[in-house]
């Protein structure tokens, strides 16, 4: 599965990516030359031909003193004020709000050794919430991009001991975080983990039509009437389904960059194969306005505020509220 984790755009779209077309190897316009450089960064897993010194995309340029938004999860937990009990239990990366609802109407869930079961409940932070007999406590988010190597699983932990994500950010923090959705094991790229669960699960949810971009290397040259079909869409056993953009690398002739909202199970890998190719090696470089830019294989970072402030905004999580207006 790509998207639908077990648990619980304003997308940023690049405004002037490569022009659709065949392009010739090392030749090209200037142009093509500075999208070349944008587009593609120096990775362990690209099929070839990187470059030095490229720049960070992203990077504000000329307004040095930009404000700094307050965040939801800063001011969330005053210790005076009642919360949401579903709130709560979702700020502990347990599940969703909704689904921390679905909890309480099952009686799962006790507040200082009572079972609750009414929606609504609001719980202080000095009380003592159990989900499932299980101590649950609101604690800081965090907020993961790891660049995930082949032959990882995003699954958190697996019967056959293989590695995962998890293993790979080990040191990234004392808190327990979760995959946002999933990658193939051979699948690289950009990877977000957290423990903010109502963020993990709105960007895994359909309704918020997360753009998820691929660089796929190809077994063949796709040819025109090809990549035209990936854009109108192709039938798949569970469905129709299409590229919302589908452009030529510019320079390697077996390497599209595709960008798709869904993410169902094997999504690329199937529609390639629904236009008689085959995926050679696939890499996220796009995920929710998210960049991997020149994180290196199996390297993580964290985002910083302004990033997790787009990604909130991007799944309605902000309010005037929550930003002290
Ligand atoms: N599509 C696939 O086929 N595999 C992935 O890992 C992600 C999207």
């Amino acid at each position: 599965m790509d998207e639908k984790s077990p648990r619980g755009s304003g997308n940023r779209t690049r405004k002037s990516g490569p022009k659709p077309g065949p392009k010739k190897a090392g030749g090209g316009t200037k142009r093509q030359s500075a999208d070349r450089k944008r587009v593609f960064k120096r990775d362990d897993d690209e099929p070839q031909m990187r470059r030095r010194g490229d720049s960070k995309a992203g990077k504000s340029r000329g307004r040095k003193h930009e404000p700094v938004p307050i965040y939801d999860h800063e001011v969330r937990f005053d210790k005076n004020e009642p919360v949401r009990l579903n709130k709560y239990i979702a700020a502990a990366g347990v599940c969703s709000r909704r689904e921390a609802d679905s909890l309480i109407e099952q009686g799962k869930v006790t507040v200082n050794g009572v079972v609750i079961r009414e929606m609504g409940q609001k719980v202080m932070v000095k009380d003592k919430i159990l989900v499932d007999g299980q101590e649950v406590r609101p604690e800081e988010f965090v907020y993961i991009l790891l660049n995930k190597p082949k032959n990882t699983i995003s699954t958190t932990d697996d019967e056959r001991d293989r590695r995962t994500v998890l293993d790979v950010i080990e040191k990234a923090t004392g808190k327990r975080v979760y995959p946002v959705g999933r990658l193939d094991r051979n699948t690289t790229g950009l990877m977000l983990l957290t423990n903010d669960g109502e963020l993990a699960h709105r960007l895994m949810h359909p309704s918020y039509k997360i753009r998820k971009v691929y660089q796929v290397e190809t077994n063949m040259v796709l040819s025109d009437e090809q990549i035209t079909a990936l854009r109108n869409g192709v039938q798949l056993e569970d469905g129709p389904a299409r590229a919302y953009r589908v452009d030529r690398h510019p320079v390697l002739a077996n390497v599209i960059r595709m960008s798709i909202i869904e993410g169902r199970n094997h999504q690329v890998k199937r529609m390639i194969s629904a236009v008689n190719a085959e995926v050679i090696s696939l890499k996220r470089v796009i995920y929710a306005g998210l960049e991997i830019d020149d994180l290196r294989s199996g390297k993580w970072r964290s985002l910083s505020r302004k990033e997790i402030f787009q990604l909130r905004q991007l799944v309605k999580l902000l309010d005037k509220k929550t930003l002290n207006l």
